[in-house]
């Protein structure tokens, strides 16, 4: 039956962007323009004139007839099972989808688009699916849109820019780079995938050179709420651009990310080295030092982390990105000594993504992030670090429990970058840097515990944005890619980005498409479960 499917109606551009959707928008006649006739498929037919009509079973056959069961999976099939189990988390993996859907083009995604409007079936988008949000790219009986199929990575001939389609992890893209001796700025995880962090922010070792992932995207390929495929650039609907730059799910579907590359030596030095708790106090100083002094020389990166696993020890993930053992920025970290584990080395940079995938992976197991910002400062460090230890306490019993508290820092390389090329909407301010980015990241293995695991971080993040606030420090930002479902992210990026966010749902969505009908994960009004 794929002969429903013309591949002509590609729309390229110039849209009246006034009326981006009429009133009296049309999905029948949309999906026409797509190559599909609605009125030659049975169960659909009626819903041309009612198109209020629910039915996830309905749109997921009709898929099934466009498309063909190859694309197609339902709860029945072995390629379902193992569909479901490619999710991080084992809280995405217990979401049972009506159906799997993979496109393998753009206006394949725009026809599913069409078709949950016309059925309102809703749907939910997997790009890594290494989301912590439950229903984040997940979605309880409606059509899973899984973007695998969508795999391409491509270096431009003059080495410049690189295109890739979402339906791939770091590691994939990374490889597929290596070769032209070029990298981009992406995740430091090789089992990530490439949407949802970039969509997000996305915060690479490279960072402190560059800014964040969403700062370095040239243009995006996106299939809108009414199913047409856009090229969204500084120049072509620039108020998308904008919005895309750390905007999430909210304003459509990316089939293709074109970036900055960024020239790479084959290797680089990096990894991480574990302490106890005699060298806490040294290694945040060396923390706070290197995150000041992130101007003298970008290329250093670091993540220090506290955790519990019998016993207090911190992990600190450094990188520097030329092939240097030795780099001066780096001294005072490594003056410090005592590591009872040091994997730093030099390698290649898909070697370093695989290599965090150990310590930061734990698939399959019960995963929450929770985040939160304050000014860089010695002291919120120590006090983020104490609260964590302390409230860990009431906890400790949870079945599996590994829980730690990492701090990051926005640098002002970082924050500077977030207004390249009419900014962003994440509301970060260069006057106001450095910043320290706070992710509490639990794994776990008992639902039991899914409660009072989050009031724990919950409670962790409170008291900390207590003392943050008392001291002048605190920070309204809440990075996207780190945030339980209990916080509103999209308020935090300040209510005139909030405002203008809505503004360009309302012109490019007119029905709220992906509000309403893709109900998971941050949207622009209010967290996910509601703050706790
Ligand atoms: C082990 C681990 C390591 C991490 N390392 C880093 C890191 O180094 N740097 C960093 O900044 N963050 C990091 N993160 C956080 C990461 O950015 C988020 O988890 C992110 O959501 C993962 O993206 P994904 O595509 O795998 O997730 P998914 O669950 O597939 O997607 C997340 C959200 O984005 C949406 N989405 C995905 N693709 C598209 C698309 N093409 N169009 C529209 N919407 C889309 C989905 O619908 C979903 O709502 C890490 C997370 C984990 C679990
Ligand atoms: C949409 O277009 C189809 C085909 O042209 C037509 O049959 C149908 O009545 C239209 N629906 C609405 C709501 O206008
Ligand atoms: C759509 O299919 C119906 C039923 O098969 C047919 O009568 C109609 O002509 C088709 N419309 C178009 C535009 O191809
Ligand atoms: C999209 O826009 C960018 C920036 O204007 C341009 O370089 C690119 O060629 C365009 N892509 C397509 C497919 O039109």
């Amino acid at each position: 039956m794929k002969s429903l499917v013309s591949v002509a109606a590609f729309v390229a551009g110039a849209i009246a962007q006034a009326t981006f959707e009429p009133a009296d928008f049309n999905i029948t006649e949309a999906l026409l323009d797509n190559g599909v006739n609605i009125s030659a498929i049975p169960e659909l037919a009626p819903l041309a004139e009612r198109s209020s009509l629910s039915g996830c079973s309905i749109a997921c056959n009709s898929l099934k007839l466009i498309f063909g069961s190859d694309q197609v999976e339902t709860q029945s099939e072995a390629a379902y099972s193992a569909f479901v189990v490619k999710y991080w988390s084992a809280q995405q993996r217990e979401i049972s989808p009506q159906c799997v859907f993979k496109p393998a083009k753009a206006l394949e995604l725009s026809t599913s688009i069409l078709i949950s409007r016309l059925t309102r079936c809703p749907f939910a988008v997997k790009s890594g699916g290494h989301s912590a949000i439950p229903g984040g790219s997940n979605i309880a009986g409606g059509i899973t849109i899984t973007l695998e199929k969508m795999d391409t990575t491509t270096v431009s001939p003059d080495k410049k820019t690189v295109s890739f389609q979402p339906g791939q992890t770091w590691g994939d893209v990374y490889r597929k780079l290596a070769n032209n001796n070029v990298a981009i700025i992406g995740g430091r995880v090789s089992s990530v995938g490439v949407g949802g962090l970039t969509l997000g922010g996305g915060i690479s070792f490279f960072s402190s050179s560059y800014g964040l992932a969403c700062d370095n995207v040239l243009s995006y390929e996106l299939v809108t709420a009414s199913g047409l495929v856009i090229n969204v650039s500084e120049n072509s609907f620039s108020d998308l651009y904008w919005a895309l730059r750390g905007g999430g799910n909210n304003f459509g579907i990316v089939t293709k990310f074109n970036v900055k590359a960024i020239p790479r030596a084959p290797t680089m030095w990096g990894g991480m080295r574990t302490y106890l708790d005699t060298e806490f106090s040294a290694l945040i100083d060396a923390y706070y030092n290197l995150g000041m002094n992130a101007k003298k020389d970008g290329k250093a990166h670091q993540i220090l982390s506290f955790g519990w696993g019998g016993l207090q020890v911190a992990q600190v993930e450094l990188e520097y990105a030329d092939p240097i053992s030795d780099a001066p920025i780096l001294a005072e970290y490594n003056s410090i000594e005592g590591a009872i584990q040091d994997q730093t080395a030099i390698k290649s940079l898909p070697e370093l993504t695989d290599q965090l995938d150990g310590p930061a992976g734990g698939a399959g197991l019960r995963q929450s992030f929770w985040t939160w910002t304050t000014k860089l400062d010695i002291e919120m460090a120590t006090v983020t670090k104490d609260i964590f230890f302390e409230e860990l306490n009431s906890v400790v019993d949870a079945e599996g429990l590994l829980p730690a508290v990492s701090l990051q820092v926005l640098t002002d390389p970082i924050l500077e970058q977030t207004a390249a090329r009419g900014g962003n909407p994440l509301g970060l301010n260069p006057q106001e840097g450095p910043l320290m980015l706070v992710l509490l990241a639990m794994k776990w293995t008992n639902s039991a515990d899914d409660e009072r695991l989050n009031q724990f971080a919950a409670r962790v993040k409170a008291l900390a944005m207590a003392k943050a606030k008392a001291a002048g420090k605190a920070s309204s930002y809440e990075y996207m890619n780190y945030a339980s479902p209990y916080q509103n992210v999209v308020a935090g990026y300040g209510a005139a980005n909030q405002a203008r966010l809505k503004a360009i749902s309302k012109k490019y969505d007119p029905t709220g498409v992906f509000e309403t009908l893709q109900p998971g994960y941050f949207k622009l009004d209010g967290a996910p479960w509601g703050e706790i």
